[in-house]
């Protein structure tokens, strides 16, 4: 399959030089772009938050969002591309490994693939299991970078519990999942952790606020702590791609009635209208 390289469509092939910043420091940012039907879904607001990522690790994109989104559907095109999602990536380019930002001559690295995935509407419709694991990363879990090695284990904990995801808190405090945003409905309410240093905004959790205020579900973008999660009516996890997972049980405790919740339903429902 073809990928893009500095600005190029080009073979996949093994580009990657080993003084890299992205491969040795992790020193990067990236983002996951869902596409639906051979369309890239919410691509400029995933670029937006590309170009908010790298300005707060001070890193300059070297092409504008109109020329990173006239690439990526050319990327798109070349590849056939029809359910799958695109990865895009910019690291602060190779130079010899110091640890300080390299010096002015040194261009950051652009690369993206793309990866054919089904639609995952089983998980949507049936739901799964969450575990709950301790959120041990960094203050600025706000910027979408490549360090994900705490996400990574959280990730693998989950899975080898047979759960879908792994939902972090600090503390007591619920802050997001490991590769996703958590909601929970209490008595017809959204309640989800605000947008602030310790979350990802997701894409995909902005819609779903869109998405309740305009079919009037009270939302509250407010801290909840494991407790309230654990006597939630309904819980679900946001993310691209995965779109919404209602979860029925958390560390072996059901959650609500044990199926997929109506307000969860109805979120879902008004998400894939958007995405047909
Ligand atoms: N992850 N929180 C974290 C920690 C994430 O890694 C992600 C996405 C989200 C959801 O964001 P969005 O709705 O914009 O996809 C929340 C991507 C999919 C990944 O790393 O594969």
């Amino acid at each position: 399959s073809k990928i893009l390289f500095d600005g190029q469509i080009i073979d996949r092939d093994n580009l990657v030089d080993i003084e890299d910043r992205g491969y040795q420091f992790g020193d990067g940012v990236y983002e996951v772009i869902g596409v639906y039907e051979g369309r890239p879904f919410m691509m400029d607001e995933h670029l937006h938050r590309l170009k908010r990522s790298a300005g707060e690790i001070q890193l300059n994109l070297p092409f504008s969002l109109e020329e990173f989104r006239r690439q990526l559907n050319q990327l798109v095109k070349a590849n056939h591309l029809d359910e799958g999602i695109i990865y895009l990536q910019v690291t602060r380019g190779a130079a010899s490994r110091w640890h300080e930002f390299p010096g002015r001559g040194v261009r950051p690295k652009v690369t993206a693939y793309t990866r054919a995935e089904e639609r995952m509407t089983q998980v949507e419709d049936q739901g799964g299991h969450a575990v709950l694991t301790e959120d041990i990363r960094w203050l600025r879990c706000d910027i979408k970078t490549l360090n994900l090695l705490p996400n990574v284990l959280a990730k693998q904990k989950a899975v080898e519990n047979g759960a879908v995801e792994a939902i972090l808190h600090r503390g007591d405090t619920v802050t997001e999942a490991s590769a996703s945003n958590v909601f929970i409905v209490k008595n017809g309410e959204l309640f989800t952790h605000p947008a602030n240093n310790y979350i990802l905004n997701g894409i995909t959790r902005q819609k779903v606020l869109e998405i309740c205020r305009k079919i009037n579900i009270p939302v509250h973008e407010q801290t909840y702590t494991v407790d309230e999660l654990l006597a939630a009516d309904e819980v679900f996890v946001t993310a691209t791609k995965s779109d919404i997972i209602p979860i029925l049980e958390v560390d072996g405790n059901q959650i609500g009635s044990g199926k997929p919740g109506a307000t969860t339903g109805q979120i879902l429902k008004q998400f894939r209208s958007l995405i047909h």
